[in-house]
């Protein structure tokens, strides 16, 4: 289907209507969550699948996370146990996914899963999210709605500027309060922290009793979150500074004197939503970033994996 640009649409009961009817027709449709704006399409349509991954420019190994509105719809695709109910109880919805083992006649499309015998779902909190999943009926398909590789969107701006042209449609509903993407568990065997994420490891912990494993890059699948260089803006980005040197910009953390400060009362949470808007703006000025430390406990972890990430060498 020859698109005439992307739509944008209000975050009302006919926007939300509309763009479940591009989903149906198998038409992608980026729509704002908790975490992340995210890039949406029919789960169980391999063509819709497949024109997310054309989308993004992302590589097709990497599996798609399906969103659904309910624990009783993600129950009709996996295996559900003791631990996935403790903590889609305790989570859900919000930003937690949970790697769980399909069931029979799932219907889902093999390119979500990439060809594995699990799946990753999600019961996003966000409004917007949810009336759109529960207008669709069905399972959403949806990365992060960027270029593969590039920042994170966390505005319908971010959008634009990476997929104009190339979606039917944006559902608008301003910045995203989280920030950073779900926290990834996986279920399927021990269960393992995969990504962190939106949700705190100490918080899963605590009401799962019991450590995760942590995933070793080289255990199992090579996936987008995991890749070395990932969220990275085009300037060098260097991590831990303490004052900027030669032509960067500072990005601060607490009271430091600095271009742009993540949260200068020191608040993760703060820090976490600010992270891919402030990278996002840093990215434009053209100019090496520097960054000030960041303490590594509760959503501190997330927020410096995704900068370790930003700040890894390049492959090309
Ligand atoms: O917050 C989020 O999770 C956002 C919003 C849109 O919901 N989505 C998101 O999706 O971050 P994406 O595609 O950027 O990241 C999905 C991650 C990838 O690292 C992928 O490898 C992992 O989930 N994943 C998906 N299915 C998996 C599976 N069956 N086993 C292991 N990892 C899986
Ligand atoms: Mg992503």
């Amino acid at each position: 289907m020859i698109l005439n640009g992307t739509l944008d649409l209000a975050a009302d009961l006919g926007g939300v209507a509309k763009a479940a009817d591009f989903l149906r027709q198998g038409l992608l449709v980026a729509f704002a969550t908790e975490t992340v704006y995210g890039l949406g399409g029919d789960a169980r349509n391999s063509d819709a699948v497949a024109g997310i991954y054309h989308a993004k420019g992302r590589p097709s190994f990497n599996p798609l996370i399906a969103h659904v509105a309910s624990v009783e719809a993600a129950q009709r695709f996996v295996e559900w146990s003791d631990r996935a109910e403790a903590l889609a109880a305790a989570f859900w919805p919000g930003p937690l996914t949970l790697v769980l083992p399909l069931r029979a006649n799932h219907g889902i499309s093999p390119l979500v899963t990439a060809g594995l015998d699990t799946l990753a779902v999600r019961v996003p909190a966000h409004g917007t999210a949810r009336a759109l999943l529960t207008a669709f009926d069905g399972p959403v398909a949806a990365p992060s709605a960027n270029p593969s590789g590039q920042i994170s969107p966390t505005t319908a701006a971010h959008v634009r500027a990476g997929l104009d042209g190339r979606i039917a449609a944006i559902l608008d509903d301003g910045p995203c309060g989280v920030g950073l993407e779900s926290t990834i568990v996986g279920l399927a065997g021990e269960p393992a922290l995969l990504r962190p994420g939106g949700v705190a490891l100490e918080q899963i912990e605590t009401v799962l009793d019991a450590q995760l494993h942590l995933h070793q890059a080289s255990d199992m699948l090579t996936a987008p979150g995991q890749l070395q260089s990932h969220y990275a803006p085009d300037a060098p980005v260097r991590l831990n500074a303490g004052t900027p040197q030669g032509d960067e910009v500072l990005l601060g953390f607490g009271q430091v004197s600095c271009d742009l400060n993540l949260s200068e009362d020191g608040n993760l949470t703060e820090a976490a939503a600010n992270l891919f808007s402030a990278l996002h703006r840093l990215n434009s000025m053209g100019r090496p970033i520097a960054v000030s430390p960041i303490p590594d406990h509760g959503l501190g972890a997330a927020i410096n994996d995704r900068l370790r990430r930003a700040a890894a060498p390049r492959d090309s």
